[in-house]
């Protein structure tokens, strides 16, 4: 059961500083009613969020109607990388608008054009061809469409997808599969007998925690040959699905095991898919997060920060990958939408002129120094800091059991809202962070005091 955020308002302290005002008790009275019709009209489960009802968003600040201010780590949920309705992107959008063109189905237009344009110039070499599509599971599908298509031209048996136990691609059927939780996928009511899943290689699991010379490869061979034991044919693997860091905790994968699974797709003929979805876009301090592995994956899969705003995603891959698919045979009908295209180009450019990669490292390398003093603080509830760049997962524990304490997590999420910082709530034993590139250094530093104060206070609170 999840926790949930009681809509009872709280007095809670004032705040009134240059980046944070919190003026009523939280959730604000006056909001309450929206939050009412949500929970009446709205199925449950898309609720279980903190209870801010936000009516305007800008660079790295949410406000509510009420007066209050939040300093955002959230981005949404990695999406805002350019800055909340980034002022390149809303031009955009009214040109667009002021031109009258709100949807072509696939039909041409020119933003179109300009767009996959840009996105296959700024990308790597292999990327030759995108396939736009709208939501970030319908790309994560797609890419195993073209990677089954890929292996029957090899052999007609060449079906199987390889994913990672715990991976997040999205919520649709397949991308459930993709994802091996068996809670999570009970509803399918079967499975597919050509997926299968990897354990996630957590630290953790090395023979002695952290072990430098741990070796990720064999490690990755061993799980492979277990795999095999349970009937895998290796000639029978189409290719790997990666989401590239494991979304919950933004635990990277040891870069020699990510190197062994390359090295043995390439020796099988497979492919390999990274999930970019959430990491993409700057948010490592990288373009993509698969560059810190230094390997040269077939296909990504983008959504969230390839457009900041607006429903996009997409596949990218070479040519021959990519036009696998029949002439006119794949659509979707709102993909490449106009104002879509608009957006994802604006953001793009917004990404390159405000330099936000590098910023997004050097940020990155304040965001990581102060949690690291965060978790010498705090030793006997926070276990690891996890993350790169402005991207951070922060995984807590009961100091008395040591088992993970996604309860703690989520009280000290709540804290946190009730002075003005929201963080990425999970609902698992992490706490993630991911505010804009664009936020100004003063504005991280003081967030990161909030999230101090409010790990005390919720220490204090549970004594
Ligand atoms: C890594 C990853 N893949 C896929 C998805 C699914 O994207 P969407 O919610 O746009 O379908 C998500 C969403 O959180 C994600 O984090």
């Amino acid at each position: 059961m999840k926790y949930q955020f009681s809509h009872i308002p709280v007095n809670v302290l004032p705040v009134n500083t240059k980046y944070r005002k919190i003026r009523t008790a939280i959730p604000a009275p006056e909001t309450l009613k929206i939050l009412l019709d949500l929970e009446k009209y709205e199925s449950q489960s898309m609720h279980g969020q903190l209870p801010v009802v936000w009516d305007r968003a800008e660079d790295f600040q949410i406000y509510d109607s009420c007066g209050n201010c939040w300093i955002d780590f959230t981005s949404t949920i990695f999406v805002a990388n350019a800055g909340h309705a980034n002022s390149q992107i809303t031009s955009a959008l009214h040109t667009v608008i002021d031109r009258k063109l709100l949807h072509t189905y696939t039909f041409a237009h020119e933003t179109r054009a300009l767009f996959l344009k840009k996105l296959i110039e700024i990308t790597p070499d292999q990327f030759e061809k995108a396939f736009l599509l709208s939501a970030g599971t319908e790309a994560t599908e797609c890419a195993v469409k073209l990677i089954r298509m890929h292996g029957q031209t090899i052999n007609s048996s060449k079906l199987g997808i390889i994913s990672f136990q715990g991976a997040m691609h999205g919520r649709t059927m397949g991308a459930e599969m993709l994802k091996g939780d068996p809670h999570q996928s009970a509803w399918i009511g079967y499975r597919d007998p050509n997926m299968y899943h990897l354990p996630f290689p957590y630290p953790w699991t090395a023979k002695d925690s952290f072990d430098k010379k741990y070796d990720w490869a064999k490690r990755f061979q061993e799980d492979m040959e277990d795999l095999k034991a349970k009937g895998l044919n290796f000639d029978n693997i189409a290719g790997f699905m990666v989401e590239s860091y494991l979304g919950w905790g933004a635990i990277f994968y040891p870069v020699a095991y990510i190197k062994a699974l390359v090295d043995f797709a390439k020796e099988y003929d497979c492919l390999v898919a990274f999930d970019e979805i959430q990491g993409g876009f700057g948010r490592s301090g990288k373009l993509f997060v698969y560059q810190h592995y230094d390997v040269e994956p077939d296909l990504l899969c983008l959504g969230k920060a390839l457009s900041g705003s607006l429903p996009l995603s997409a596949v990218i891959g070479s040519q021959k990958i990519m036009d696998l698919p029949e002439f006119g045979s794949m659509s979707s009908t709102h993909s490449a939408n106009p104002l879509c295209c608009a957006a994802g180009l604006a953001n793009l450019e917004a990404i390159e002129f405000g330099n936000l990669i590098a910023e997004s490292s050097r940020k990155g390398k304040i965001l990581h120094g102060r949690l690291n003093i965060l978790k010498e603080k705090y030793s006997d509830r926070i276990s690891y800091i996890f993350g790169k760049g402005l991207l951070a997962g922060i995984i807590l524990n009961d100091p008395k059991s040591g088992e993970p304490d996604g309860l703690f997590a989520s009280r000290v999420c709540e804290k946190a809202m009730q002075k003005g910082l929201l963080l990425v709530h999970t609902g698992r034993e992490s706490i993630k962070i991911g505010p804009p590139l664009t936020i100004w250094d003063g504005a991280l530093e003081e967030g990161l005091d909030v999230l101090d104060e409010a790990i005390a206070a919720t220490v204090q609170d549970t004594k």
